[in-house]
């Protein structure tokens, strides 16, 4: 595995990949890696002839009070991850590589940005379809993998390759689960015994709605109450939002639909956390 640090290089290393007849497959990441990354790894290696991992921790995701400082920086045990799930090429650039001082230039996708995640963190959404672009632009990939844990960045990233004709397909891989159900997320480690105790509940909502679905008496209205009740009644987890939406627009649902996702974000102590799953009513 081969382990480079600057654009040029790495655009150098694919092209060369490329030549050989082999197709490209990138998975994105900041690292701290765990097994939800590990799968979208495993996945790019079973589809392509050419894995590569990127890594970094991109600032301009990160709101002025949110967590870039302490962000956890795992990366010679990142490094064992990828080695092992088989990637061929790890890109891990410096700030300064990916960001010029007089860069000017954003992504925007304008309305899936504003909702949900992107209404409780400004500029998030900016930041990552910026940096997705460009980490694309260098590593010229025909396939990469997203986590369906970050339901709503996925989304973003598909619209902005469809509005842009960015030349590559987007995966979107399975959320993976610690055994108890807790959702693996990089934040994790910020949690205290006791608050990940408390962060399971999020999962506990989602089977609730889950649960509810089969009900068809009920509106996705009764279900986002009812998490937000779940997760109300266990004290300790401050709710941002659990709500039931349309699985494209992201827009809350009125009616039943076959295209439905419940979506929750609270902070759980300091450490802010998310999940969803996928509703089936019947
Ligand atoms: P990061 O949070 O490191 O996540 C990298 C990828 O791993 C994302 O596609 C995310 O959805 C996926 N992932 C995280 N936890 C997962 C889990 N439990 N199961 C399955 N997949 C999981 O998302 C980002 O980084 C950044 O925004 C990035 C796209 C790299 C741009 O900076």
């Amino acid at each position: 595995m081969k382990v480079e640090s600057s654009p040029a290089e790495v655009r150098r290393t694919v092209r060369a990949a490329r030549q050989r007849g082999l197709t490209v497959g990138c998975v994105p990441t900041m690292g701290a890696l765990h097994q939800g990354h590990v799968s979208l790894l495993e996945a790019a290696r079973k589809d392509c002839g050419f894995v590569v991992g990127t890594i970094f921790v991109n600032p301009t995701q990160f709101g002025p009070n949110e967590d870039f400082s302490k962000y956890p920086r795992t990366l010679e045990s990142d490094l064992d991850m990828c080695r092992t799930a088989g990637a061929d090429l790890i890109f891990t650039p410096p700030v300064s590589a990916m960001y010029g001082e007089s860069a000017q230039t954003i992504v925007r996708v304008t309305e899936l940005s504003t909702v949900l995640e992107g209404a409780h963190r400004p500029g998030h959404f900016d930041g990552v379809t910026t940096i997705v672009t460009k980490l694309f632009n260098v590593t010229e990939p025909d396939r990469a993998y997203f986590g369906q844990k970050d339901f709503q960045q996925q989304l973003i990233i598909r619209q902005m390759v469809t509005d842009l004709d960015q030349p590559v397909e987007i995966v979107t891989c399975p959320i993976i689960r610690e055994s108890d159900g807790l959702a693996m997320s990089s934040r994790n480690r910020y949690l205290s015994l006791d608050e990940r105790q408390r962060a399971l509940q999020l999962f506990q909502a989602l089977k609730l709605a889950e649960r509810l679905a089969a009900d068809p008496q009920l509106l996705p209205l009764d279900i986002a109450t009812a998490m937000q009740e779940h997760l109300n009644s266990v004290g300790g987890i401050d709710v941002q939002y659990a709500v039931v939406a349309d699985s494209m627009t992201l827009r809350p649902l009125a009616e039943r639909s076959d295209s439905a996702v419940a979506l929750i974000a609270a902070k759980v102590g300091q450490t802010r956390l998310i999940d969803n799953k996928i509703l089936r009513f019947r």
